[in-house]
């Protein structure tokens, strides 16, 4: 093989060489080794001194331009390297823009928690305070010291659920009025009090054996019964519309004398009557009275100086007759479809 020869065979063998790699180091020794002192373009150089005038000049001027055609050769790899390993990085992280998104479902508020805040926020603008008590009562709480005891005709107004003779799952929140009034000492006391309460009545479209009061107690001098029907007034009209009218039924519970049974006046037929209030025009919701004065007395009140009056409020009954909802068991089912309908982020 004369120079020239050897020269462009410098150029097939890179070219083959270049094929195999891949990566920047390899290359850059690659490079070292063909454009170095001791590579082949050197040796083709050093082999001159043989050569004629003319001759050198030409293999000169040839081995220049080999060397420019490695060092652009080295220089393209170079590029192409670079390039693959952005694009392997570019591919790896690719994010797919078109997959549609996961869609969060967002959850809302039970309709029975929502008409238990209404109550609160209605009733704490009003000044009364927000009081809690155990769902697992003793005996002495839940009846006795409401004017109930043992053996007593109206318990069987509510069959409960005795975890032994003493304690049981509340069956009302009137214990809650006990406590507090143990607590307040003879105070004044304006509350109410939400939670659950048990019964043992088997499930229909109207019972269920665990549910919702709100209790409220009102305390002081001079409360009467004017009082009473202003804040339960107050409610018909916040819960349901402001053209409601309630009206009092005198009724019995042992804790109130005197009883009264309150209703609301139909939002369906405006008080006309229809179907829904079974053509009466009014619609019972609530228990309430002013408070017996054994009650009084038996938590440390003196009736002759304080007294009111408390109410007991069925929050699955006026959640009801305020959604139109016909089957007290949808609210314990859990059926997405009943509860989305009130949402407030649908
Ligand atoms: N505790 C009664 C019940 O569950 C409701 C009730 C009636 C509560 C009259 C009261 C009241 O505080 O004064 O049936």
């Amino acid at each position: 093989m004369n120079q020239l020869e050897q020269l462009n065979q410098i150029v097939a063998d890179l070219d083959l060489e270049l094929d195999q790699i891949n990566d920047l180091q390899t290359l850059q020794q690659k490079k070292a080794l063909y454009l170095g002192k001791k590579g082949p373009l050197s040796q083709v150089m050093a082999s001159m001194r043989d050569l004629s005038v003319e001759e050198k000049k030409e293999v000169g001027k040839e081995s220049n331009r080999i060397k420019g055609i490695l060092e652009t050769k080295f220089e393209e790899k170079r590029k192409a390297i670079e390039e693959a390993v952005i694009a392997k990085k570019l591919e790896s992280e690719k994010i797919d823009v078109t997959l549609p998104g996961v869609n969060m479902r967002v959850g809302g508020i039970h309709p029975l928690t929502q008409t238990v805040m209404e109550l609160e926020d209605l009733y704490v603008g009003m000044g009364y305070t927000v009081a809690e008590g155990p769902e697992v009562e003793t005996d002495e709480m839940c009846f006795e010291k409401l004017n109930l005891p043992k053996g007593h005709p109206a318990r069987d107004m509510q069959d409960t659920f005795y975890i032994n003779p003493e304690l049981l799952l509340r069956s009302q929140t009137s214990p809650v009025q006990v406590r507090t009034m143990g607590e307040k000492k003879g105070e004044p006391i304006k509350i109410i009090c939400p939670g659950k309460v048990y019964r043992r009545d088997a499930d229909d479209a109207t019972h269920s054996h665990q549910f919702i009061q709100c209790e409220g107690l009102v305390l002081g001098e001079n409360i009467t019964m004017a009082d009473l029907k202003g804040a339960l007034l107050e409610m018909a009209r916040k819960m349901f519309d402001k053209d409601r009218e309630i009206r009092l039924r005198p009724s019995f519970f042992p804790f109130t004398e005197p009883s009264v049974e309150v209703d609301v006046s139909c939002g369906l037929c405006g008080g006309k009557g229809c179907p829904t209030c079974k053509g009466s025009g009014w619609i019972e919701v609530l228990g309430a009275g002013m408070v017996n004065d054994n009650v009084l007395r038996m938590s440390g009140y003196d009736p002759t100086k304080i007294q009111g009056f408390a109410f007991g409020i069925g929050v699955e009954r006026i959640t009801m007759l305020k959604h139109k909802i016909d089957d007290i068991r949808n609210f314990y089912t859990n059926d997405v479809r009943f509860l989305d309908q009130f949402k407030e982020v649908k």
